[in-house]
């Protein structure tokens, strides 16, 4: 399936995402992850990009349009893939369906998350990350077993620069105002599953995967 994770910061998009690639074995591309690993690499990208990220600013479209095209390319799957934060603008989305266009390839769902305002700011607040295997943990939902300590590699776990309230205040308005308009786009083209990402993350799999039509997993 090739599939859109589409939702306001902190809804769940990356937790699902890599639930789903695991369970299902499907190709994840998240545009935050390889910002992120950019940034850390220090690359000219990275450098680029760090600006908006830090301000909750969205990268520039021809930025982020030409690391998804490169990673689609890659992929060893190519066909099947779960994108989690792409697009993120109307442009991006015309970019995308033009990519898939010319490898006569298309969208097959857009799965639109959503909670309350009120959890994403917990989830945001909440989220720790492991700066050596970038595992995702939250102090008080999926918290690990010796605090701040990575349970799978035992590096160390620390926030996200743009999870302070500043940022995050401004990335929900970014949402609201460039990422938002995707939902009409998408429901245009028939293509959009609304999902209630409220409740715990097992619970909300399971929607996910009934909503896709997946096999019931045992
Ligand atoms: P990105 O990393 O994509 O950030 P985002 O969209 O703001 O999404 P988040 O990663 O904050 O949240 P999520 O929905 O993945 O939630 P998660 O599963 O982690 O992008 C970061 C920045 O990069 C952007 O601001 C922008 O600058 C740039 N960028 C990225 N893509 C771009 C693009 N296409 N164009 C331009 N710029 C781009 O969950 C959050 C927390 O909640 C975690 O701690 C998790 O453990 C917890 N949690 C998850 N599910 C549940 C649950 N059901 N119950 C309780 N807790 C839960």
């Amino acid at each position: 399936m090739r599939i859109v994770f589409l939702g306001a910061p902190g809804v769940g998009k990356g937790t699902q995402a890599e639930r789903m690639a695991a369970a299902f074995r499907h190709t994840k591309i998240s545009t935050g992850d390889l910002l992120r690993e950019a940034v850390r690499n220090r690359t000219p990208l990275g450098l680029e990009a760090k600006a908006y990220m830090d301000q909750g600013q969205l990268v520039p479209d021809a930025v982020v349009i030409g690391m998804v095209k490169e990673k689609l390319e890659q992929s060893t799957t190519g066909r099947d893939f779960i994108l989690d934060g792409f697009p993120r603008t109307v442009p991006q989305a015309e970019e995308l369906g033009k990519l898939l266009a010319s490898k006569s390839l298309s969208l097959d769902r857009v799965v639109n998350f959503a909670v309350p305002t009120t959890d994403l700011v917990r989830r945001m607040s909440g989220r720790r990350s492991c700066a050596k295997c970038q595992a995702v943990y939250h102090v008080e939902f999926s918290p690990p077993q010796t605090a701040d300590v990575c349970d799978r590699c035992g590096g160390g776990l620390t926030q996200r620069s743009d999870d302070k309230a500043e940022t995050i205040e401004a990335r929900l308005r970014v949402y609201d105002q460039q990422t938002a308009p995707l939902i009409q786009y998408y429901r245009e083209r028939k293509l959009l599953v609304d999902l209630d990402g409220a409740g715990a993350m097992e619970a909300v799999q399971l929607r996910l995967e009934q909503a896709l039509g997946l096999p019931v997993r045992t």
